[in-house]
C-alpha cells in the first residue's frame, strides 16, 4: 500500500465539487475547535485513496466498460474525536466548522454522515469529525468520493460495525449524485474497493487481473475540471447526435476490452497504444483541451508508451504509461509542458505502491 504521505502538500477537501454547495459554512459563532479529550475514548481515524481512470471515462456513463485504479498514496482522512454534541464537522480546507444540524441536508458532508448513521441504525455520535485530505480538488482524482468513503469508514469504526466495500460504495454513490448529477459509479467503486477494477455501470465491479507491473505517471494540468459540467455537455452532444456518440462510445468500449487483455498479459506496449487511441476518441468527443493535449504529446515525445486525459477532461489530469528507464524523462517533459504536479504510481495485482515525485 502507500508509502508516501506528503506533509508539505496543501490539505484540500472537495465537498463542493458540483453545484449544491459552493458557499462556506462557518457554523455557529460560539463553536470552538475541540482540542483535547483527556481520559476519554481515543479518536477514530479512517482514510480512503484517490483514483485514476485508465480508460473508458464518459462512455462508462452510457453503459460501456471502464478501467480504474486506486492512487493509494494520495488519501483523504476522517478523524472522529469525542466531543459534546451535537455532532460537529470541521473541514478547514473549505472553511467548514459547523454543527451537523447547521449544514444543509443536501450538503455532501452532511449527506454522507446522515446516510451512514442511518445504515448503521445509530444517531450521529457525540463527536467532532475532522476532514483532512491530500488529494487535489477538481482534478479527476476522486477527492469527493475519497472524503465520503473516509467518513463512512470512520463512523462504522466508531460504532464497531463493519461495512463491506459494496455497502460503502453504495452510500458514497448517493453523495456522488450530488457532485456529478448522473455518475456512472466508477469513482465510489474503485475507491471503496481500493483495487484495480473493470467496471460496468450497474454491475458489481470485476477485479482486474494485472499480469505485470504498470508504471504510471499522473500529471495535474492545474486547470480545474468540473465533472458535472463536462458530463452534461457530453449528454447534450449525445442527444443532438446520438448515432455519432454511440459509435464513439462503442469505439471506447473496444479499446477498454483490448486494454483489459493487455493488462492481464502484462503487455505494457499494447496497453499504451490503447490509451493513445482512447485519448483520440476523447478528443473527438470534445472533452479534451489544449493544455491536456500538450501534456499528452509531451509525454509521448519523451518516450511514454501511451498517454491520455483521465477523468472528465477539459482540465484535470493526464495519465502516462512508462517503462521505468523513461520515467524521469517523461516526468521532466510533463513539468516543462506545464504540469502543476506529477505523481508516480505502480499498479500491481495488489497492493499498489505510490510515491510523490514533487
Ligand atoms: O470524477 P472524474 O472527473 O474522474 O470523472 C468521472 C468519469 C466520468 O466518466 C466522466 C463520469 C462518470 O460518472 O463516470
Amino acid at each position: 500500500m502507500g508509502t508516501g504521505r506528503h506533509p508539505d502538500y496543501v490539505l484540500a477537501v472537495d465537498p463542493c465539487r458540483g453545484d449544491p454547495c459552493g458557499r462556506p459554512h462557518t457554523g455557529d459563532p460560539g463553536g470552538r475547535p475541540y482540542t483535547g479529550n483527556p481520559g476519554g475514548r481515543p479518536p477514530v481515524r479512517a482514510s480512503a485513496s484517490g483514483k485514476v481512470i485508465l480508460l473508458g471515462e464518459h462512455a462508462v456513463v452510457y453503459g460501456r466498460p471502464a478501467i480504474a485504479v486506486p492512487l493509494s498514496g494520495l488519501r483523504a482522512t476522517a478523524i472522529l474525536t469525542p466531543h459534546p454534541g451535537p455532532f460537529r464537522v470541521q473541514a478547514p480546507a473549505v472553511g467548514i466548522d459547523a454543527p451537523l444540524p447547521d449544514l444543509p441536508p443536501d450538503h455532501p458532508l452532511a449527506r454522507i454522515v446522515q446516510l451512514t448513521v442511518e445504515r448503521l441504525r445509530q444517531p450521529p455520535p457525540d463527536a467532532l469529525l475532522r476532514i483532512e485530505s491530500d488529494i487535489p480538488v477538481a482534478s479527476g482524482l476522486g477527492s469527493g468520493a475519497a472524503v465520503s468513503t473516509a467518513i463512512a469508514r470512520a463512523l462504522a469504526a466508531w460504532y464497531g460495525v463493519p461495512l463491506d466495500p459494496p455497502t460503502v460504495s453504495a452510500l458514497v454513490y448517493e453523495v456522488e449524485r450530488i457532485y456529478h448529477g448522473t455518475p456512472s459509479g466508477i469513482d465510489n467503486t474503485v475507491i471503496a474497493h481500493e483495487q484495480p477494477v473493470y467496471f460496468v455501470r450497474g454491475r458489481p465491479p470485476e477485479p482486474l487481473p494485472v499480469g505485470g507491473v504498470l508504471h504510471l505517471l499522473v500529471a495535474d494540468s492545474g486547470v480545474p475540471s468540473q465533472t458535472r459540467e463536462v458530463v452534461g455537455d457530453v449528454r447534450r452532444r449525445w442527444e443532438a447526435e446520438p448515432a455519432r456518440y454511440e459509435a464513439l462510445f462503442d469505439r471506447v468500449a473496444a479499446e477498454v476490452e483490448a486494454a483489459r487483455r493487455a493488462i492481464a498479459q502484462g503487455d505494457a506496449r499494447a496497453l499504451g497504444e490503447r490509451m493513445d487511441a482512447n485519448h483520440e476518441i476523447l478528443r473527438e468527443m470534445g472533452v479534451s483541451a489544449l493544455v491536456l493535449d500538450r501534456l499528452v504529446e509531451a509525454a509521448r515525445r519523451a518516450g511514454a508508451l501511451g498517454a491520455k486525459l483521465s477523468g472528465a477532461g477539459r482540465g484535470g489530469n493526464v495519465v502516462a504509461l512508462v517503462d521505468p528507464p523513461a520515467a524521469d524523462r517523461v516526468e521532466a517533459a510533463l513539468r516543462t509542458a506545464g504540469a502543476a504536479r506529477v505523481w508516480r504510481t505502480d499498479v500491481f495485482q495488489q497492493p499498489q505502491r505510490h510515491e510523490d515525485t514533487k
